[in-house]
């Protein structure tokens, strides 16, 4: 007998409204109490959409890899293909397969490690003006929190764009590449979270200040792109890789206005989340003075004292990497995902009706004590190699699963280890009187600013 969508419990809530306000009065403890009380999957109602949610990882599997091709992004992503156009964040479907299959080699390892050099310096330079303001200013707390998404930024456009950013970053007349994408990437994502949707054509403020950015950012990345078209010149960056790439199945390559979104997209996807991330990492480390102790150890070991370290080196930062590994397991950055069915399916017993959202919330997986023994505790060790068979892989996904993982994890878990690693040779750490909480809007970031003490490190070098 064919299971009916009945048989999924429904999550109680209020007439009109459903489960709207429990979702936004705190959305993390709502998720955790679903996982809680129900087995498998739950309907719940948030604005007028009924949505399931899928709790078991091997659901989660299923909707993102084993039956990938019934699944597509939800609505709610339509609103930021005003921003991003229809780069591989927003698009699905044959057009996102063909998107994907040319921009995925610009990601493999040996393209990773030219743009680690990139990273390395940017990160070297970081630190350097770190060490400026806390000498300047000693014992007075840092905001780690703006210092991350400055230092992310500048990686970013950096690794896409290399000596352009540079010349326009460091041009007087224009405010900037980053300062315009900065403003975008704020605008869209207001207008993500605003229930009331404003048309684009009217002259609100936010409209206005929408349409100024875009037109820099345009004019700069197409002014790029056609500067790269006309000298032919070879570079080492992203813009590089993605002009010059080849799709094998059908010989076809990127149009302007293809590099112009992919490039806005990248920028998109890999700055915030890998500055929060980092924010996430070094509050946990404040707090565990022992786990810092030991990826001092092995960053004094590994990186030795050269000021500009081989890019190399920071493969061998094995528990650094476990430490980002497990700060990404409590505070994952995306947590929360969605797709929608395009024709009816099954989870097990339960019915997805085509059109219908299944949500996934990698943070109530990541703390469940079914998969994780006390899952609220900080232990990087968990990472260490071999143990990822004591849990189901769908168990652990800060970065998404299946054909649509994200493209950047390489390159953000490379950048998280250069930046850890070059902070952690020259400072410690000290407790912060106050804890972060978290607090779930796009990405989950702390709710406040990470303000942080920082002790310079005087004995290494000598
Ligand atoms: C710690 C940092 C990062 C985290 C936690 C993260 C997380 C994620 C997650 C969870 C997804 C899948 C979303 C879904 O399936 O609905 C995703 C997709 C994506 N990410 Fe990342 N990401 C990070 C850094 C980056 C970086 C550095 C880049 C690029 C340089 C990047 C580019 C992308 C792109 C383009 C997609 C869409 C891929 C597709 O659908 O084909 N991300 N990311």
């Amino acid at each position: 007998m064919a299971a009916s969508e009945t048989s999924t419990p429904v999550h109680p809530g209020w007439p009109v409204v459903g489960n709207t306000l429990e979702f936004a009065r705190n959305p993390l403890a709502m998720f955790t109490r679903l996982s809680q009380q129900y087995e498998r999957v739950v309907r719940i109602s948030i604005g007028g959409r009924k949505q399931f949610v899928a709790l078991r990882p091997e659901d989660v599997k299923y909707v993102f890899q084993e039956n990938n091709r019934n699944y597509v992004r939800s609505p709610a992503f339509m609103i930021l293909k005003r921003f991003l156009g229809e780069g591989l964040l927003t698009s699905d479907g044959d057009f996102w397969r063909r998107q994907r299959r040319l921009a995925q080699p610009a990601f493999h390892r040996q393209k990773l490690a030219i743009l680690a050099q990139t990273m390395v310096e940017e990160a070297v330079g970081w630190v350097d003006e770190l060490a400026e303001s806390v000498e300047a200013k000693p014992g007075a707390p840092v905001n780690m929190s703006q210092s991350l998404m400055d230092v992310t930024m500048q990686i970013v456009c950096k690794t896409l764009f290399g000596t352009e950013y540079a010349a326009v970053s460091g041009a007087g007349h224009i405010k900037g590449l980053s300062h315009s994408l900065e403003t975008l990437n704020y605008l869209a994502n207001q207008m993500l979270l605003t229930p009331v949707k404003v048309p684009r054509s009217w002259p609100t403020p936010s409209n206005v200040r929408f349409r100024k950015a875009s037109a820099l950012v345009d004019n700069l990345i197409y002014g790029f792109i056609a500067t790269r078209r006309q000298t032919g010149e070879s570079r080492d960056d992203l813009l590089d890789m993605l002009l010059h790439a080849v799709d094998e199945e059908t010989g076809a390559v990127m149009s302007d206005k293809q590099l112009r979104d992919e490039c806005v997209t990248l920028f998109t996807a890999g700055h915030e989340t890998t500055a929060v991330s980092m924010a996430w990492t070094l509050s946990l480390l404040a707090t565990h003075p022992d786990i810092q102790a030991r990826v001092q150890a092995e960053v004094r070991e590994k990186l030795g004292t050269d000021r500009v370290p081989g890019a190399d080196a920071f493969r061998s930062l094995t528990y650094t990497l476990q430490v980002i590994q497990e700060s990404l397991r409590l505070y994952p950055p995306a947590w929360a995902m969605s797709r929608m069915a395009l024709a009816d399916d099954q989870l097990g017993p339960h019915r997805v009706p085509a059109g219908a959202t299944v949500l996934v919330s990698p943070y109530v997986l990541h703390h469940d004590p079914r998969h994780w023994e006390q899952p609220d505790r900080f232990d990087p060790d968990r990472f260490a190699a071999g143990r990822e068979k004591e849990r189901h892989p769908y168990a652990y996904l800060p970065f998404g699963g299946g054909p649509r993982l994200c493209i950047g994890n390489q390159f953000a878990l490379m950048e998280m280890q250069i930046l850890l690693g070059l902070l952690l040779r020259d400072f410690t750490l000290q407790r912060p009187e106050k804890l972060p909480v978290p607090q779930p809007l796009i990405t989950l970031r702390p709710k406040t600013p990470l303000h942080l003490v920082m002790q310079r490190n005087t004995n290494w070098f000598s």
